[in-house]
């Protein structure tokens, strides 16, 4: 018989809290609750629930300072949070947003809805357990296959940029979470390089080129065993393309390309122009985004670059330092 999942329900509210409880419990779930927000963080930290259905209102520590604690604690943030208002949900969202909840519903909850919205969080969980299993075994393979640490095939800026994109963009969580390991794997095929080839910096002759551009198949076939192999390789693969359809390795035009590729595209791009080279210093911000602006319809997906300027996301992507990428997302 499968392991039952279990969901902690936190609301100050006794009664709905029961009703919500018992609402699960007949659609099979296992319940447990919580009064406040503080209550809520030592039972997720005890229980490792599947997730976490909270209010929004509420004494003491409200649902939004709970969820930002939670997903601050490496030991709770992969567990998806719900908020449940019973006011207008248009001011919560952007709250939700910056907290780092998963999803909003509104109460009262038809049964139909609850189990739709709880169904697509079990696999948001599921889906973010693969992922580290994935990313674990893959920074095993860079640290044996690049034992002196020279190459850094695993790319957290652009992962976190990568996610906030498609967070501003308004893919669902399970994108998001993909978004984020394809920035962090995206150049995972460089292990097979030459590092010679890598750090060379006078300019590279055609077949020097034609293998620095294999690093995109070889990272989608470092991948491809992985779950979910169907969004991650082709990502990795295309990363290199450009919208005008000049890029690499298969020349891929417009929308043909993956959206997780152009997103990974324009983290990188972006993460590239605002970081020192060994021949360059990095630019400003605002020279940066006028440099994707110059590539926009030619390397980058206009309506991605058009959406990631107008946001505050590139100054707050540059004002954070290497251990606060999770601020970003
Ligand atoms: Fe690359």
């Amino acid at each position: 018989m499968p392991e039952r999942r279990s969901i902690l329900v936190v609301d100050d509210n006794g009664p709905s809290r029961d009703a919500m409880g018992s609402m699960l419990s007949t659609l099979g779930f296992w319940t447990e609750g919580a009064a406040d927000g503080a209550e809520a963080l030592t039972a997720a930290k005890r229980l490792q629930p599947d997730l976490i259905l909270m209010d929004v209102e509420m004494p003491t520590m409200n649902g939004h300072e709970a969820c930002r604690r939670l997903k601050a604690d490496p030991a709770t943030r992969d567990i998806p949070v719900l908020m449940m208002t019973g006011f207008d949900p248009r001011p919560e969202r952007p709250k939700m947003v910056e907290s780092g909840a998963d999803d909003l519903i509104v109460k009262p909850i038809p049964m139909r809805d609850l189990q739709v919205r709880v169904r697509a969080l079990l696999r948001l969980r599921e889906l973010r357990r693969e992922m580290h299993t994935t990313q674990a075994s893959l920074r095993e393979l860079v640290k044996r296959e690049n034992p002196s640490g020279s190459k850094t095939p695993l790319d957290d800026q652009v992962a976190v940029t990568a996610q906030a994109i498609a967070r501003l963009i308004g893919l669902d969580a399970e994108d998001q979470e993909v978004a984020y390991h394809a920035g962090l794997l995206h150049d995972i095929g460089q292990i097979g390089l030459p590092e010679e080839l890598l750090t060379r910096r006078g300019s590279l002759m055609p077949d020097e080129f034609a293998q620095i551009q294999q690093h995109t198949i070889l990272g989608a076939e470092i991948t491809g065993p992985f779950r979910p192999a169907s969004v991650l390789a082709p990502a990795i693969r295309h990363h290199h393309e450009r919208w005008d359809g000049s890029g690499y390795p298969d020349k891929l035009q417009g929308p043909a390309i993956p959206m997780m590729a152009r997103i990974v595209s324009v983290a990188d791009g972006f993460q590239a122009l605002i970081t020192d080279r060994p021949y360059r210093k990095a630019f400003t911000v605002a020279k940066a985004l006028e440099i994707l602006a110059q590539g926009s319809g030619t390397q980058w997906d206009p309506r991605l670059v058009a959406a990631f300027a107008t946001s505050s996301l590139p100054q707050r992507i540059a004002g954070v330092s290497d251990e606060d990428t999770a601020k970003i997302a």
